[in-house]
């Protein structure tokens, strides 16, 4: 089965995400942008994505990375014009790859017209009406409506805006969230989304999709009143109504328009998983990210469990299931796998080691690189589609020793000494082994590179059969050969081997624990390490087709 055209394309594509700022910089700023994301277009193609997802390339004062849009349809001027835009997608399609851009729904920028004309506007205004605007308590409204709800971000949730009224931000101040209810809020989105689907868009990433209906009582509950309610229920004030999915039915109706219609995949991070299932039905956003795999430690069982459900969900929801490992927001799985697991803390983050700095617990590189590069080649082999984050092909590691003023993200000032922040992740890419950037660009980086980087550049791995971006390549040329029905079957296995076959007879076999374990038959395709004689070697895979 070649890679799908038509209307069925996404069920098992490779996506690539590229966070725009830090993948590669045409015009020497220091900042990602459009035209370098063209100029790259042929190493996608090498590497044998059938996607990529762009993070948000809005423009934006970057309080949060590109997650504060200030308008919606245009191009950040530093990243380039929808000329720009227009050639990169024409070179992506040209290429054979597809385009699904970032939308962020839940709140625009504070910058944004619109919450400029709220401000401006009196209380009660319909300017107002399309944000979350309530009166604080107080005689004179001073105090906030909801003093101790706390942002994503840390810090408070509402803010002043000086006349008695305070507006809600679940992410940055900046990032004020709009009022769902406002039908000028609704309108203006289906607006966006036909601007770019016009533009040639295949799809769309819709950023916490799970927050934009809200239902807020008149008396605010406290924090932990929150906290407490139950979110199964699709009824908590803030997170995973049910009637966000009314949004999505307007959105679905849209995507339909366009031939082959455009798709979208839900971020939403909701609890319990079986709620994913609407999000990622038919009629609504038609796939959603399953991040159950980023949030698990290195253990057979664990992924065997997380593999089990989620193909039962998606088969449940008529979708195919995701499968992630890394984004612009956790620490790379490359760092994550050699880290000793994170006690109750959650994993995606190892806090406490990059409060350290990166210095304890102590970091094995060698063996996260191994891990992470089985438990890829691994999911590779999985039914569904694979969502991959820029530089995992490199086996990039976390960078834990930005000095703390040149870091960007708001968690870090906004949480101090608990959230180090997603910097980490995101700094600019190495692409030749020397250079102001690595390659980058022709000037530094906005985010500064470790010296590490020239050795896991694209240089210095290109060539080398051994290293992990010629295993990526290898692995998504064979896995769109490969390609087979959405059925998984497990073969009998001992506890810390995971063995599972495809109806076609392709085969993965990954080793969890250290200790080799005899290789079953089969034909060899590509291993994620180097095999012994007969024998699949500790925190190691290895694909097989058998005849
Ligand atoms: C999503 C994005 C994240 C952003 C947040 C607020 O979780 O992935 O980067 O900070 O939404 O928009």
């Amino acid at each position: 089965m070649a890679a799908q055209n038509g209307a069925d394309w996404w069920r098992q594509a490779t996506v690539y995400q590229i966070y725009p700022r830090s993948f590669a910089d045409a015009n020497g700023d220091g900042l990602g942008d459009l035209p370098g994301i063209a100029s790259r277009v042929d190493y996608l193609a090498r590497l044998g994505v059938d996607a990529v997802w762009l993070s948000p390339f809005y423009p934006s004062a970057l309080a949060d990375g590109g997650y504060d849009v200030d308008d919606y349809r245009n191009v950040d001027p530093r990243l380039g014009t929808l000329d720009d835009f227009d050639a990169m997608i024409g070179a992506l399609h040209a290429a054979g790859i597809k385009l699904i851009v970032d939308i962020v729904p839940n709140h625009s920028s504070n910058r944004h017209e619109w919450f400029q004309a709220a401000l401006a506007a009196p209380k009660g205004s319909p300017e107002r009406d399309r944000y979350v605007f309530r009166d604080g308590l107080g005689e004179n409204g001073e105090l906030s409506p909801a003093p101790d709800w706390v942002s994503a971000f840390g810090g408070p949730a509402w803010t002043a805006v000086g006349d008695g009224q305070w507006y809600l931000h679940l992410f940055a101040p900046e990032q004020p969230d709009f009022n769902w209810r406002n039908e000028e809020v609704r309108e203006d989105f289906l607006k966006t989304l036909r601007f770019w689907s016009d533009r040639g868009v295949d799809g769309f990433r819709v950023d916490v999709a799970h927050a934009l209906a809200k239902d807020l009582p008149a008396d605010l509950p406290s924090q932990a009143q929150l906290d407490a309610i139950d979110k199964a229920t699709g009824t908590h004030p803030l997170w995973d109504r049910d009637e966000v999915h009314e949004i999505y039915t307007g959105w679905r109706a849209v995507f339909d328009e366009y031939d082959p219609p455009r798709i979208a995949v839900a971020e939403a991070w909701v609890n319990p998983p079986w709620r994913r299932a609407r999000y990622a039905s038919a009629a609504g956003l038609g796939q959603a990210f399953n991040f159950d795999l980023l949030e698990a430690d290195f253990d057979a069982g664990a992924f065997k469990g997380i593999i089990t459900e989620n193909l039962e969900q998606a088969a449940a929801s008529g979708s195919s299931t995701t499968w992630v490992f890394s984004n612009h927001d956790v620490v790379r799985h490359a760092t994550r796998y050699g880290l000793p697991p994170n006690g109750d803390q959650p994993r995606k983050y190892n806090r406490a080691w990059l409060l350290s700095r990166g210095t304890e617990p102590e970091l094995d590189t060698a063996r996260g690189l191994r891990r992470a590069r089985a438990a890829t080649l691994l999911m590779l082999a999985l039914p569904g589609s694979a969502y991959l984050y820029q530089g995992e092909e490199l086996g990039l590691g976390e960078v834990a020793t930005i000095p703390d003023g040149a870091r960007q993200d708001p968690t870090f000032v906004r949480s101090p000494g608990v959230d180090v922040g997603r910097d980490g992740c995101r700094v600019p890419i190495p692409w030749t082994v020397e250079g102001p950037s690595f390659g980058f660009g022709s000037g530094p980086a906005h985010l500064p590179q470790p010296d590490w980087f020239g050795k896991v550049s694209v240089e210095a791995e290109d060539g080398d059969a051994g290293s992990t971006l010629s295993l990526y390549r290898a692995a998504l040329g064979l896995r769109r050969e490969l390609q087979a029905d959405e059925t998984l079957a497990w073969v009998p296995s001992r506890d810390d081997v995971l063995h599972v076959r495809r109806a076609n007879g392709w085969e993965a076999v990954a080793n969890f624990g250290t200790a080799p374990v005899a290789l079953p038959e089969g034909e060899v395709l590509l291993a994620s390490g180097p095999l012994g004689e007969g024998e699949l070697p500790g925190e190691t895979t290895v694909w097989l087709k058998q005849a």
